[in-house]
């Protein structure tokens, strides 16, 4: 009997041990990744020195970041094929067009260029905004 009750008490001692070191560990191994990962940053990355930027450096942008430019953005100006750029983002609106209550000829003579913005706001303010982001297919930030 007593030697059943020894028995238990070492079962549990060692599971409350394993459990702890369990624990202690998770923190261990995430903090011996670089802060940097929350910005995708790599842990390599010249422009870091021990936590500084080195001034003569310049500051760097997130390649993950896609900017597309005038021309790029013009190459998509047509009913079926509409890219627009509202809050210097741009977006494909393509599939909303037929769906545009004010008709897709409302939107298409700003499709490829940066009429859209002014037009939109002018015409419906930001009511609409959320419909409008909920339609657009984000493609990257316009780059002027
Ligand atoms: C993707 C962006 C757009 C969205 C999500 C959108 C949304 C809407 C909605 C929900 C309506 C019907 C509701 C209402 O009568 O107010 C509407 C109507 C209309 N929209 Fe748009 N719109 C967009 C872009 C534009 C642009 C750029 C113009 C003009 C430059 C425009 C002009 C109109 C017109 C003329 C009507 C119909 C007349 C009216 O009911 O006021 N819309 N739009």
């Amino acid at each position: 009997m007593k030697k059943k009750v020894i028995t238990g008490l070492v079962i549990i001692f060692i599971l409350i041990l394993v459990i702890t070191l369990t624990f202690l560990n998770l923190p261990s191994k995430s903090s011996s990744q670089s802060n940097n990962n929350l910005m995708n940053i790599p842990n390599n990355s010249s422009f870091i020195s021990n936590g500084t930027i080195n001034s003569s450096q310049e500051i760097p942008t997130n390649p993950q970041i896609t900017t597309i430019n005038s021309e790029t953005l013009a190459q998509h100006n047509s009913k079926s094929d509409c890219w627009i750029v509202y809050n210097d983002k741009v977006y494909d609106i393509t599939s909303y067009l037929p769906r545009h209550p004010g008709g897709a000829g409302t939107i298409t003579p700003f499709c490829g260029n940066l009429g859209f913005n002014s037009a939109f706001v002018d015409y419906h303010g930001t009511v609409y905004e959320k419909k409008l982001l909920s339609a657009a297919i984000y493609q990257g930030d316009f780059s002027g």
